[in-house]
């Protein structure tokens, strides 16, 4: 609940990345209900800015650009206008989409900076990072690969396995390498600014713990997590070059971190908006909303927070309604394994279909928990409520009035209890719905709206109209016309969830009016005025429509899948044959790569009762200076065979995935070298 009125709102909406395309878990998260509350606020008649537009810095544009062959910058054009447009053809109305590339964010960003500087909050510290001599630069997490110390993966990042899932920094990694050069990277000295969040503690603590017990549960939750583990000290610097120059002296090559000015681009775009920006962020009377996802609570609730209060002219926000996640036919969506349901596709695939897709993001919005989307789920919801439901109702409403009073809107003739039970009904539920807004409760908020729907087709189903127009004309005279209050009703209500629909709806009942004040007022439709045609607003969703949109996510899974190991393909052996090799344990004590071949490491690997030279063909996979020390399983009684001019004497066992790499076969801690395999 708001403790206090305030004269203006402001409600930004997290910036997305520039890298990719906008998906349904974005849209779930943040833009929808960002979206209804800001046309909710707009219909109150309140003075609001809704701001958001493109983050364009970060590693991953300058990873996706190198991978690519092009610039940073050409990425970011190719997202940002194809977010921008995405978002505009879906019907998400921000007052600016801006971007954080463009000249008054970085003139923002470094004041934002200087000042903070300037007041001596940061605290300038030299630490060691990991550097790529080949390239002369310094490397960010995600430019270094090495092997995850948890669980062997060779390909872990400086940042998190995404085998395991344990998230590390690069110098956990074994054997790390630069991704720019494929060199070893070295540490090496470099200068960072950090802000002291740990100074800001006792302040968040009561700004948040104490004054902000209002915020939902899963935000609340995580910030008290946080502080309770006690903050640390951040950088808000990076060696890179894509981002904006760190202001002061002595930083060349050093730019913002991407988190440091992601979220001053709501202040930019603010900026950009209006030359009255400063009302909508320093005046105590605004009331600032952050409307974000579940990743980004940290930044928004902590991070932020304090950088606005060591500025010291900045409001803070008031409430960060964030979201949990949306996960897509039971799996985590996921840009990287194309697992996900685009926007700028959904819009080709379903055209006029915007306010479908609204209504199922809304109504199964991931609002305390993560929650599924299916494609069964979105054609049922469709057929069953906006079909069967509001537009039944509405069609009925209107279609019946063109039949018997020629699309005139009739008169009130005479109230029963039961219509003056109906007509309160109205006030009642337009009551809950705001008070669900005004909680950001968008599920409970959409399903009372619907509510005026089922109860208009109660109303129909109870009073019978099409029985009584022979016998009683003038009593199906009121029926309608409440009928079509109930509709006018229905567009003040369901405005901020359905926008598209709810414009050609009082296209219909040629019903200019859309301000939320009105609603379950009497009389919003004169008696005497004249409807336009009627038609459907909804259609039914076949299910062969449905079967294409859940191949094609098939066919996804399907080409980003491992293939499946190979069945049996060699003949049938006795078990003679069998016992014809003679398999040992044994642990390897020493390995060198063989100079001037790309897979091969030469071992010597001690089976108990010798010791061996064998060369084994996994450089590729394998560090040899890993090696010493691992347990192994070889095949002893291979003839010997000379590669590359040394003789190789036996075989180190190793299982090949599908991929064609290969991992030790190894046997478990107890077994001693030398070992016998059977
Ligand atoms: O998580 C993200 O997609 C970030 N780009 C959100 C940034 S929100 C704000 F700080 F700009
Ligand atoms: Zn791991």
């Amino acid at each position: 609940m708001t403790k206090k009125t305030y004269k203006r709102y402001l409600i930004t909406s997290a910036l997305p990345y520039a890298n990719g395309p906008i998906h349904l878990g974005h849209l779930a998260g943040v833009y929808v209900p960002s979206d209804i509350y800001v046309r909710y606020l707009r219909q109150r008649g309140r003075d609001v800015v809704s701001v958001c537009g493109s983050d364009e810095h970060g590693v991953p544009i300058t990873l996706k650009a190198r991978n690519e062959g092009i610039t940073p910058q050409e990425v970011v054009d190719r997202y940002h206008s194809m977010n921008k447009k995405a978002f505009d053809d879906f019907g998400i109305s921000f007052d600016i989409y801006s971007r954080t590339s463009n000249k008054v964010h970085y003139e923002t960003a470094s004041e934002i900076f200087r000042t903070l500087y300037e007041k001596g909050v940061f605290i300038e510290k030299t630490s060691e990072q990991y550097y790529d001599e080949e390239a002369s630069a310094y490397l960010a997490d995600r430019y270094i690969t090495g092997t995850c110390p948890h669980c062997g993966n060779p390909g872990a990042y400086g940042d998190q396995c995404e085998q395991c899932g344990t998230s590390l920094s690069p110098t956990d990694l074994v054997n790390p390498v630069s991704t720019i050069s494929g060199s070893k990277p070295v540490l090496k000295e470099t200068k960072h600014w950090y802000l002291p969040l740990d100074q800001y503690e006792p302040w968040l603590r009561q700004w948040i713990l104490e004054e902000h017990k209002e915020w939902k549960p899963n935000v609340y939750g995580q910030c008290k997590s946080w502080l309770d583990q006690g903050l640390q000290p951040r950088a808000v610097s990076r060696d890179l070059e894509w981002g904006i120059p760190v202001p002061v002296e002595g930083a060349d090559g050093k730019v913002l971190y991407v988190w440091f000015d992601a979220p001053i681009g709501y202040i930019s775009a603010t900026k950009e908006l209006t030359p009255d920006w400063e009302k909508y962020w320093k005046d105590k009377e605004t009331r600032m909303i952050h409307f974000i996802g579940k990743d980004n609570i940290v930044f928004h609730c902590i991070v932020f927070p304090t950088m606005l209060k060591a500025e010291g002219s900045y409001n803070l926000p008031d409430n960060v309604p964030a979201n949990e996640f949306l996960n897509l036919e039971n799996d985590k969506i996921s840009t990287s394994r194309n697992w996900a349901v685009w926007l700028h596709e959904y819009l080709e695939d379903f055209p006029g279909k915007q306010d479908v897709l609204r209504y199922v993001l809304c109504a199964n919005a991931p609002e305390n928990k993560d929650n599924d989307f299916t494609w069964k789920d979105y054609q049922n919801r469709n057929n069953n409520e906006l079909v069967a439901i509001l537009g039944n109702f509405v069609n009925r409403a209107l279609v019946l009035t063109h039949k018997y009073f020629q699309g005139e809107v009739p008169p009130i003739t005479m109230l029963e209890d039961s219509d003056r039970a109906v007509l309160d009904e109205i006030g009642t539920i337009g009551k809950a719905v705001e008070q669900s807004l005004e909680q950001f409760r968008f599920r409970e908020a959409i399903k009372t709206a619907m509510d005026l729907a089922r109860l208009g087709n109660k109303y129909l189903a109870d009073t019978e109209p099409w029985k009584l127009i022979k016998t009683d004309p003038e009593r199906v005279s009121t029926i309608l016309n409440i009928s079509l209050q109930i509709t006018a009703n229905l567009t003040l209500l369901l405005d901020p969830f359905l926008p598209f629909s709810m414009e050609k709806l009082r296209g219909m009942l040629r019903f200019t009016q859309t301000s939320w004040e009105l609603i379950g007022s009497p009389g919003l439709l004169k008696a005497g005025s004249h409807l336009e045609e009627a038609f459907l607003l909804f259609e039914k969703i076949e299910d062969d429509q449905i079967q294409f949109q859940v191949d094609k996510l098939m066919k996804t899974r399907e080409e980003h899948e491992a293939p499946a190991a190979a069945a049996p393909r060699k003949e049938e052996i006795t078990f003679d044959d069998f016992t014809r090799m003679d398999m040992r344990t044994g642990t390897i004590l020493e390995a060198e790569k063989v100079p001037k071949t790309k897979k091969l490491i030469k071992m010597k690997v001690d089976l108990g009762f010798e010791k061996r030279t064998i060369i084994s063909g996994i450089a590729e996979y394998y560090e040899a200076e890993t090696l010493p020390g691992k347990k192994v399983c070889v095949l002893a009684n291979l003839a010997p065979r000379m590669i590359k001019g040394i003789e190789s004497r036996g075989m180190i066992l190793l299982s090949e995935n599908p991929d064609g790499s290969l991992h030790f076969v190894e046997p478990s801690a107890g077994a001693n070298n030398g070992s016998e395999i059977n």
